[in-house]
């Protein structure tokens, strides 16, 4: 569902108000009915809206963004516990999903789009897409770890796959961790699983995108080129 003004201006009327004028001198029509009240609300998917006698649809536009995720906030589009989404964050007019999820308390790069199929292909394990993590922990990490975790640590959904680490901090307390699979709280539970802690975790690279020049809530759309590359780092049919 949704206002009347919003959906004209979605399908390419112009802005708001524009729509607004549209609405208020009679040319719009929902079901055959004349509609001139501005607070009209309508079902998108099922509700036919002419102009001038002329139906309109909204565009098949394909949006892809990517957000700098900041701390505190859940990536699911509705949270039954009514806590911050990062829906809140980006523009409403798409109906745009994540593609995976990061905790609540991690940081950074996530792409959001509403390409399904793209979206789809990413996640897929077959095409290994590289997430890179800066990862703070609660005390120095000794070498023989850095392997372990390196060649496949056990976890309860089975092994890890071979990942590339590289410390960061001279104290041994920064880690950077390149995983080229995606599951659920993969580097806490790989952390925890060698007896430290995660204290702070931010995604600075989600395949070719990184979080450079966007601060914390921050989000930007994809140049072209990003999509293009996205596209062949994941092929497919569409
Ligand atoms: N690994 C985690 O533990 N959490 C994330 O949000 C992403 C990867």
């Amino acid at each position: 569902m949704m206002r009347l003004n919003k959906y004209l201006a979605l399908c390419g009327l112009g802005s708001r108000r524009k729509s607004e004028v549209y609405i208020q001198s009679g040319s719009v029509a929902v079901n055959g009915n004349v509609v001139q009240s501005l607070s009209q609300v309508i079902d998108e998917t099922n509700d036919i809206v002419t102009v001038k006698g002329q139906p309109i649809h909204l565009p098949d536009k394909l949006v892809y963004l990517l957000l700098n995720k900041p701390k505190g906030y859940v990536t699911s589009a509705h949270d039954e516990l009514r806590r911050k989404t990062v829906m809140h964050l980006i523009p409403d007019d798409y109906r745009l999903f994540s593609v995976g999820r990061l905790d609540k308390d991690t940081k950074g790069a996530l792409l959001l789009t509403n390409d399904g199929a793209l979206a789809f292909r990413l996640m897929h394990p077959r095409f290994q897409i590289d997430k890179i993590y800066h990862v703070t922990l609660n005390m120095p990490i000794t070498i023989k770890h850095i392997q372990k975790l390196m060649s496949g640590i056990m976890l309860d959904d089975g092994i890890t796959h071979q990942c590339d680490v590289k410390v960061i901090g001279k104290d041994y307390r920064t880690i950077e961790m390149t995983l080229h699979e995606g599951r659920k709280r993969q580097v806490r539970r790989m952390l925890q699983a060698l007896g430290y802690q995660v204290t702070d975790l931010v995604r600075t690279q989600f395949a070719v995108l990184t979080i450079n020049n966007l601060k914390p809530g921050e989000w930007r759309f994809l140049t072209n080129q990003e999509i293009a590359q996205l596209k062949s780092l994941a092929p497919g049919k569409t």
